[in-house]
């Protein structure tokens, strides 16, 4: 039987994942929305595409969670984006309302999917589906460290102009400001980038790096990103349904691990079938772990303030 995706909110992100997923044909996919006509539309045009691509996927809109049952994975992108001057964190109590409208439903109608939370501010949200939905912490993963691990290896790539693929990073802790790069466990060709950029220019690419969200909302004015966001959805998607146990940085619920309990923050994190199925834990500087503890007390305040 083919897989189901379902994506909750089918705005810039999750229409745009809807491309990603059907285009790679990973799964059928439905996209749901509060929007009357939007899903619906958006899901027509996608599945006439698939001729021209190739793809037998199956894509449905609809303003029914009846039509998402059974889903082996939800996406959720419904929620507010930012605009111009904007942080993240302002988006909270709005989309904490739209994550109360939404986690029920896909709970009951999907009762063992697998949680994808991607609206913002990521941490608190996913620690908000994960409290509302009463999942395993298995079934409850945030997306944002593959995003921001990518535009942190878009942007050594271009400097030592090599090809993306040989560039590996990883950006820890919160998506927000306070997010952690690992210079350290970033390389080129298995290279750790410290030996091959100078420490001032590495720190400006880390820089761009945690304002990389900001950069484009600046641009764009009337939202933020999509297509690095929904194709790092779609890295996550077909990592668990090929069940590839790749390991990429992750919002996970942690018991402990870098010594945080209790909150959602980013890790190395293996993905398989079950979902998470193991947080990596490397180890860290002095200064790397002070940046990770900062990071992970402001993921705390926002929790605190919606009282998850
Ligand atoms: P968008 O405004 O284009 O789409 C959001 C969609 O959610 C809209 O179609 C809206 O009608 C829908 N929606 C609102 N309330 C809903 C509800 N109760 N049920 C179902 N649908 C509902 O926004 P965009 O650009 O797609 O961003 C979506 C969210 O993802 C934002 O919160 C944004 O900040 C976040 N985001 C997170 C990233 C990350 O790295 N975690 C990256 C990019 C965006
Ligand atoms: C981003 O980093 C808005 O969180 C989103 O682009």
């Amino acid at each position: 039987m083919r897989k189901k995706v379902s994506i909750v909110g089918s705005g810039n992100v999750g229409a745009t994942a809807a491309h990603w997923i059907a285009s790679k044909e990973l799964a059928d996919v439905v996209l749901i929305d509060i929007v009357e006509g939007v899903p619906q539309g958006k899901a027509l045009d996608l599945l006439q595409a698939m001729p021209i691509e190739k793809r037998d996927s199956h894509v449905i809109g609809t303003n029914d969670y009846a039509d998402t049952a059974n889903s082996d994975i939800v996406v959720i992108t419904a929620g507010i984006p930012r605009k111009p001057g904007m942080s993240r964190d302002d988006l909270l109590n709005t989309n904490y309302k739209i994550m109360q409208d939404v986690v029920g439903k896909v709970v009951q109608h999907s009762p063992n999917s697998i949680i994808i939370v991607v609206s913002n501010p990521l941490d608190a949200m996913a620690q908000a589906a994960y409290k509302i939905s009463k999942f395993s912490k298995n079934r409850v993963i945030g997306m944002a460290g593959v995003l921001d691990s990518a535009r942190f290896r878009t942007f050594i790539a271009e400097e030592l102009k090599v090809s993306v693929e040989n560039v590996t990073a990883f950006v820890l802790g919160g998506h927000g400001d306070t997010m952690v790069p690992l210079p350290r466990y970033s390389t080129v060709a298995g290279i750790p980038i410290t030996e091959l950029i100078a420490k001032d220019k590495l720190e400006a690419l880390v820089q761009r790096t945690a304002n990389g969200g900001a950069e484009i909302v600046k641009y764009l004015k009337t939202g933020s990103a999509y297509y690095a966001p929904s194709a790092a959805t779609c890295e996550m998607v077909e990592a668990i349904l090929k069940d590839k146990k790749k390991i990429l940085p992750c919002a996970a619920y942690l018991e402990g691990e870098y010594g945080i309990k209790g909150y959602f923050v980013g890790v190395p994190c293996k993905l398989g079938a079950r979902g998470l199925e193991q947080i990596i834990e490397i180890k860290l500087t002095p200064e790397e772990q002070t940046a990770l503890n900062k990071s992970a007390d402001s993921v705390k305040e926002l929790c605190a303030v919606i009282g998850v």
